[in-house]
């Protein structure tokens, strides 16, 4: 494709990187510009709107304009608008945001360490749990183990925690310690007569297996999301979390719930830890904790965690640890209003409300040809598109089905996210049911296209 020269596509195509994006294919195919958002629609460059239903990337928790957040980061900055946490340097906005995060925290938590992204998040985690085993003598528990499929973020350490083959292929990774025990995608990999419990145990099985096989005494800390988002918003089936909790219980490994998209009411409760009773060690928490206006991520520690970390700095004189942008009040400022909007609308009082209609509205699309599953909780919820959906015949991978009717979703107005055949929904916090329902049109008309394009081919039962 030629590019109308100095237009906003040959721009970008001359000058940026895109994540997450097939860099030749982008060279021809050109960027969708997103130039303005409204509560849950956002608008491209020649107008068109859009439904967002997976709140950008799952983190435009209020939408994606806000007068009144514009509002704190302007007063913040003419105040202060930078400062730092080393050598104990502080300021205000970071020191609130860090009280309401323990207020809210969904087990008690001594402490709150900040940094800019989830990635981050669960980089300092790891690095913690690390430190944890070395303060209290055991260096060699320095293995850790997460699921496949599960993403936990970008940087070396993060992706290495992650268990998607792609983010790792062409880049050395994962690091050795990162070993990924079953994802329990009860739908798909579920035996014929298998109840979800008794999938939920054979899950515990192989972690235990795992462990037992690395050695128990050299695994660290086990890291979960509670549902599991970029993996295809995959729940856990009944009883899952209780057996993996006594396995690891059982070996003394610590638990890091990665709550950077389930976190602040995305689940129905406001951590994902509520809704699965999730007892964790650490929390690491990013997205939704400033509707994504402001870059800032948190990691929760226990009192287990802090104490060892006080012990260290006896030991080396100093928590060698920290981002220059950690705790920037402008980022903090914003996060804390967000909470107090949180709290005036009662955030997990209408994820509730508003999770029910969309489970109901995206629901009923299960009777739908294309649709073998669909699974949800709150305002999250994950479709399997299947060639046969009693049977659970896939597919065949080489029809793109989960990409055409994501291209079918967009030609009628909604931006989902695919994950394979498996369409994942996320919407905006304050979506209203109005807009739910409006998802739901647009989202049968796409299945309805392609539905009828994959009939012309004889690519259906
Ligand atoms: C569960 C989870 N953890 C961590 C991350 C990484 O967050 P970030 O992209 O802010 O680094 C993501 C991003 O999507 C995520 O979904």
């Amino acid at each position: 494709m030629t590019y109308i020269p100095n237009s906003i596509e040959a721009r970008d195509v001359a000058s940026l990187v895109h994540m997450q994006t097939n860099l030749r294919t982008h060279q021809r195919q050109g960027p969708d510009v997103i130039v303005r958002g409204e509560g849950c629609r956002v608008f491209d460059d020649s107008g068109r709107e859009y439904i967002d239903a997976t709140a950008g990337l799952w983190c435009a928790s209020l939408g994606f304009g806000s007068e009144r957040l514009a509002k704190v980061a302007y007063e913040q900055m003419r105040n202060l608008g930078y400062y730092h946490l080393y050598r104990h340097r502080s300021n205000e906005p970071a020191i609130a945001l860090a009280e309401t995060l323990l207020e809210l925290a969904p087990v008690p938590m001594a402490r709150v360490v900040f940094q800019c992204s989830g990635s981050e998040a669960n980089d300092t985690a790891i690095k913690l749990a690390w430190y944890y085993w070395n303060a209290v003598g055991k260096p060699q528990r320095s293995k850790i183990i997460a699921r496949r499929m599960a993403y936990h973020g970008s940087t070396c350490a993060a992706v290495s925690l992650s268990g998607k083959p792609d983010m790792h292929a062409g880049f050395g990774l994962p690091f050795a310690p990162f070993k990924h025990t079953e994802f329990p995608h009860y739908y798909r990999r579920h035996e014929p007569g298998e109840t979800q419990e008794e999938f939920s145990a054979r899950m515990a099985e192989a972690l235990e297996t795992l462990i037992q096989a690395e050695g128990a005494d050299t695994i660290a800390a086990f890291f979960a999301e509670p549902v599991m988002g970029a993996g295809g918003a995959i729940l856990p089936p009944r009883g899952y979390f209780e057996r993996i909790q006594a396995v690891l219980r059982k070996y003394d490994i610590l638990f890091v719930a990665d709550e950077v998209i389930c976190g602040f009411a995305r689940t129905g409760e406001m951590w994902g830890c509520q809704t699965f009773g999730i007892r964790p060690d650490m929390v690491t928490s990013a997205k939704a904790l400033s509707a994504a206006m402001q870059p800032i991520s948190a990691v929760l520690v226990s009192e287990r965690i802090h104490a060892a970390m006080l012990a260290q700095s006896d030991k080396f004189g100093n928590f060698a640890h920290g981002y220059t942008y950690a705790g920037h009040p402008v980022a903090a400022a914003v996060a804390l209003e967000v909470q107090k909007i949180y709290a005036e609308i009662d955030i997990v009082g209408r994820a509730k409300r508003l999770g029910a209609v969309l489970q109901s509205a995206l629901g009923r699309l299960k009777a739908h040809p294309l649709v073998g599953d669909v699974q949800g909780v709150g305002l999250i919820l994950g479709m399997e598109l299947m060639r046969d959906g009693e049977g659970r015949i896939p597919f065949d991978a080489a029809l793109n089905v989960g990409a055409r009717v994501e291209a079918a979703a967009k030609r009628h107005g909604l931006l989902i996210r695919v994950v394979g055949d498996r369409l994942v929904f996320a919407p905006p916090l304050v979506i209203e049911a109005a807009e739910i329902e409006d998802v739901g049109q647009r989202l049968e008309r796409a299945l309805d296209d392609v539905a009828q394009d994959l009939g012309c081919e004889g690519a259906l039962r």
